[in-house]
């Protein structure tokens, strides 16, 4: 499969609340924790979420901001994610089509999990280009993909990953991974977290 998954697979997933068990999955939870304990900061100024889904992950990372923007495709996902963050009034989730739409101005901190291999390679290189003109200077761009392929998926994680790297002009300034899942956080400053509390 080489084309983008159509919006309508969205559409049907999200007759269920959890369709990925975002909320039961111990898998999930794990996942959640790994990227959050990777960030490079204790807390960042504005954030952006492309593909928010359920708001599991978007709950979290507002705990973790001053502003937060939550987007995804599905008016479903929307619906849910604002639910989800009610009790957070810096959090703005909206529905969007990426790179389609494309917010205004520059994040500190930009979340890309789970949503790369729903894209065609084309579009996904041309995206990368846009998320790091995205960035703050000092900003730092997190990917995180599950890595065995799967039907709905025109790339695997491992794809998704390969082309980032190539496509963001970025450095790799930190990164997991296991049989499962590959994680990778890219900045233009690649000054450590040591090296910014003067630890070195
Ligand atoms: C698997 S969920 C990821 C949820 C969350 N980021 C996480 O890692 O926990 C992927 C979400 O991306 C959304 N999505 C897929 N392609 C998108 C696109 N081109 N623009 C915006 N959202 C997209 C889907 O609707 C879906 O809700």
């Amino acid at each position: 499969m080489s084309a983008a998954t159509p919006d309508a697979y969205f559409d049907t997933i999200y007759a269920d609340d959890d369709p990925f068990g975002y909320r039961e999955r111990w898998y999930e939870a794990r996942k959640r924790a790994l990227l959050l304990a990777s960030l490079p900061a204790k807390r960042f100024g504005r954030v952006w979420e492309i593909g928010c889904s359920n708001g599991e992950l978007t709950a979290e990372l507002a705990t973790r901001c001053d502003r937060l923007l939550a987007t995804d495709l599905s008016a479903r996902a929307v619906a849910l994610a604002t639910g989800r963050t009610r009790m957070h009034a810096h959090v703005d989730v909206q529905q969007a089509r990426h790179p389609d739409t494309w917010p205004e101005g520059r994040f500190d901190l930009i979340v890309f999990s789970e949503v790369g291999y729903y894209l065609d390679a084309d579009t996904l290189t041309h995206m990368a280009r846009r998320l790091t003109a995205s960035l703050q200077g000092d900003g730092v761009l997190v990917a995180c993909h599950w890595l065995a392929p799967f039907a709905q998926a025109p790339l695997s994680g491992g794809d998704v990953h390969r082309l980032l790297r190539r496509a963001l002009g970025l450095q790799r300034v930190f990164g997991y991974a296991d049989a499962d899942i590959r994680l990778d956080g890219f900045a233009v400053d690649a000054t450590s977290v040591a090296q910014r509390a003067g630890l070195r």
